[in-house]
């Protein structure tokens, strides 16, 4: 069976997070990925948070479905090489800070200059252009920078970051939206196109619901945050916790759950606004019942009369989680060198093109491969490219 989209070529020079994410997800979609490493380590995720001697998980976890090739493309040879893939791709993706691409002599004109339908996926900090575009950034500045920091932070304590990756696997979404679109748009009109996500507008654009009071009444905003949410569970541990939404109507369908339906009438926690004033009364009253059960009994209790609610699963238990698993999106993944490892499938599920995650590619594990079988390398020039730097 075809994937969707099998036949689509991509050319991805990022790394760490915000681009191979991005990669990684149309790579389970079917695309042909091959990443383009330099010869001096390559990703610097594939040593970062190592746990063995082998690839950190911080690089398998965001590199599966790729090959892998090294380019010195400070090197002719290697942009030379580089030109050849090109004019192969569909798309070349990268994240570089704003200039290498120029630097390098590979930017956008160079690229159109030979495959004129080329699209160009360019991710940023701070996009390529406005007053902030020359600076750097990562994860936790454009979550500084997108107002989440300040959002996310306790009103008397100081602006606190979020551990997802909002910034990073966030744009790196966008910039799947925004790559499809563009393939789409080139179906139609033959044309490719330069396309662009920067990570602080990622965050911006996650930040809708945050940015309602400010952009409405000009205040923060606060009464997100003020009715309770996560309860204490048994047996009362530091992990013991269930998430329920008692808002609005869901409020009388929880207490039902518990058994309390004498307080449907109680004034004293009629509204959102009370039960939020009430925050500690509303916290005894559902704690009552919740610190009776597990985590689990409570969630699912609450879940199946329809409450909005979950359990607070610890990231180990996301790991091992039953319906996660069912759902493969903890998978096993076949690994030849590394040994067999767990990995986080495709969140994207479609029913005529099935995901399997195949292992990440090792650095420069395909190098000879593709500069033998597409440009026609020789086993001589390999060894002379090899021998003076030009790849791994
Ligand atoms: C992530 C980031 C902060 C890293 O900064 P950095 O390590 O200083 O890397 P830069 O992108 O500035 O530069 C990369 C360098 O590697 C070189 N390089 C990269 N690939 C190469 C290759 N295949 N061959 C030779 N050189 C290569 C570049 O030429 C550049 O060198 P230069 O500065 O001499 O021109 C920066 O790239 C950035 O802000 N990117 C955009 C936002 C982003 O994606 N952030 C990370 C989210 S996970």
């Amino acid at each position: 069976m075809d994937k969707a989209l099998e036949g689509v070529k991509i050319l991805d020079l990022s790394r760490v997070q915000a681009g191979p994410s991005c990669t990684q997800l149309l790579g389970f979609l079917g695309a042909d990925v091959i990443k383009v490493e330099d010869t001096g380590g390559g990703d610097r995720t594939r040593w970062e948070m190592a746990h063995n001697e082998h690839d950190s998980v911080y690089f398998t976890i965001f590199n599966n479905n790729k090959r892998a090739i090294t380019l010195n493309l400070k090197d002719d040879r290697g942009r030379a090489m580089l030109a050849d893939l090109v004019k192969w791709a569909d798309i070349v993706l990268e994240n570089y800070s704003k200039g290498v691409m120029e630097r390098l002599g590979i930017g956008y004109e160079w690229l159109k200059s030979l495959k004129p339908d080329i699209i160009y996926a360019s991710i940023k900090g701070f996009g390529n252009w406005g007053d902030w575009s020359e600076f750097k950034s990562f994860e936790t500045a454009a979550q500084a920078t997108g107002g989440l920091m300040s959002a996310n932070g306790s009103p008397d304590g100081p602006p606190k970051g979020v551990s997802i990756g909002a910034g990073d696997s966030g744009t790196g979404l966008h910039m799947a939206i925004a790559v499809l679109a563009a393939l789409r748009q080139r179906d139609k009109s033959g044309e490719g196109q330069m396309v662009e996500v920067s990570m602080q507008d990622g965050i911006t654009n996650l930040m809708r619901i945050s940015l309602i009071k400010p952009l409405s009444v000009g205040e923060v905003n606060t009464a997100w945050g003020r009715v309770p949410n996560v309860f204490r569970c048994a047996p009362g541990g530091d992990d013991d916790y269930v998430m329920i939404h008692t808002r609005g109507d869901l409020w009388i369908t929880a207490l039902a759950v518990m058994g309390k339906e004498a307080m449907f009438e109680d004034e004293r926690y009629m509204t959102d606004e009370l039960r939020g004033e009430r925050a500690d009364e509303v916290r005894e009253i559902i704690e009552e019942w919740t610190m009776q059960r597990t985590k689990y009994e409570a969630f699912e209790a609450l879940a199946a009369a329809g409450v909005w609610c979950g359990a607070v699963l610890t990231p180990v238990e996301v790991i091992n989680n039953e319906h996660l698993k069912q759902r493969e999106m903890i998978v096993t993944v076949k690994d030849d060198y590394r040994g067999d490892y767990r990995m986080i499938g495709s969140p994207v599920k479609m029913e005529k093109s099935p995901v399997t995650v195949t292992q990440a590619p090792r650095y420069s594990e395909h190098t000879d491969e593709i500069l033998k079988s597409m440009l026609g390398v020789s086993e001589d020039e390999l060894v002379e490219l090899r021998s003076d730097g030009v790849i791994i």
